[in-house]
């Protein structure tokens, strides 16, 4: 082959060559072992020395020349497939990021902690007591003797080890006043079993909050402040409240907190029963028989105490009807929290 059209197609290879493999190739291809170019200057010997001489030089330039433009392309695609690699290999950081499905707290957790922040700002400690009980804790110390009558709002699971599954958090009370000295202010949220038929409004598995508040001259005033502002904290500064009478053995005066139903606005609907009412928080002042029980002496200290319903309050403060719901495990309904 012609040395010039040699030189012209070896250039349009180079310029041609997208990437470094192909360059490669092309390089064998003029340049190798057993290239066009290296053929031409191997047969050099065979030709008269006047030609040899002038063909020789012809040929060497070419092949500098060639080594030049193929290094040099060679640059260039070395630095087009970093590039390359650069923007496959690229992450925006700013991007949005894809948002991992969380799940979130049980409503009846979130209302617990409410509950428990709204007390703790007013002093309170949150305690805990067991959920299997003895008769004594869970009837006899709170002034409810073996054959009262009253053993029967509780409708209690009776355990086989003589222990019975508590119906109310109430014995919490006791349990601390045992351990600890007055003035005590706690709450005692927890779990109850009561072993009924369930309805919209009861199940044999719900929360109760227990409250007790020991002093030397803690009075109804007390109580009745602290109730109220607890209601207020918890479902706003308008909620209409009314107090009832209402008996507890445990308590003397005993009575009840209401609230105007905040599903009708009082007007009388399902979930109040027609009354336009809720009966939130059943308290009262802590029975002397109370405190004897649980070694104190009624003549140096008094107090008060409740317990609500915490999945109640929970219905009232979302506007759910049925109870059930909350231990349904039914994802359509979590979810709405
Ligand atoms: N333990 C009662 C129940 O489960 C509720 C209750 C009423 C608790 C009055 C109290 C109280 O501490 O003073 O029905």
């Amino acid at each position: 082959m012609e040395l010039k059209t040699l030189k012209i197609e070896a250039e349009k290879a180079v310029e041609r060559a997208r990437d470094l493999d192909a360059l490669n190739n092309d390089f064998k291809q003029y340049l190798g072992k057993k290239g066009e170019l290296t053929q031409v200057l191997r047969s050099l010997e065979k030709l008269p020395k006047a030609k040899r001489v002038k063909i020789g030089q012809e040929a060497n330039a070419l092949k500098n020349n060639l080594r030049i433009k193929f290094d040099q392309k060679a640059i260039e695609l070395k630095e087009k497939a970093k590039q390359e690699h650069e923007q496959k290999e690229w992450v925006d950081v700013t991007a949005p990021g894809k948002k991992p499905v969380l799940g979130h707290l049980h409503p009846l957790t979130q209302i617990r902690r409410k509950i428990e922040e709204i007390f703790q700002a007013m002093g309170f400690t949150v305690v805990e007591g067991p959920e299997m009980e003895t008769e004594w804790y869970h009837f006899d110390a709170l002034n409810i003797p073996k054959d009262h009558p009253a053993r029967d709002l509780w409708d209690t699971f009776y355990l086989p080890n003589g222990l019975l599954l508590r119906a109310q958090t109430s014995p919490v009370q006791i349990r601390y006043m045992e351990k600890n000295n007055p003035p005590l202010r706690i709450i005692a949220p927890g779990r109850c079993f009561r072993h009924e038929a369930t309805d919209a409004s009861h199940e044999h598995t719900f929360y109760q909050v227990e409250g007790l508040m020991v002093g030397k001259d803690i009075s109804l005033a007390n109580l009745k402040g602290v109730l109220e502002s607890f209601m207020k904290r918890f479902f706003g500064e308008n909620v209409i409240l009314r107090w009832q009478p209402s008996f507890f053995p445990f308590v003397e005066p005993g009575l009840e907190l209401l609230m105007k139903c905040s599903v009708c606005q009082g007007k009388g609907c399902f979930t109040c029963g027609n009354s336009g009412w809720l009966e939130i928080i059943p308290c009262g002042m802590v029975h002397p028989n109370v405190l004897k029980a649980a070694g104190l002496n009624p003549k140096n200290w008094q107090g008060f105490a409740f317990g609500m319903g915490l999945d109640r309050l929970a219905m009232m403060k979302y506007k759910i009807n049925d109870i059930r719901l909350f231990y349904s495990g039914d994802l359509r309904f979590l979810q709405q929290f």
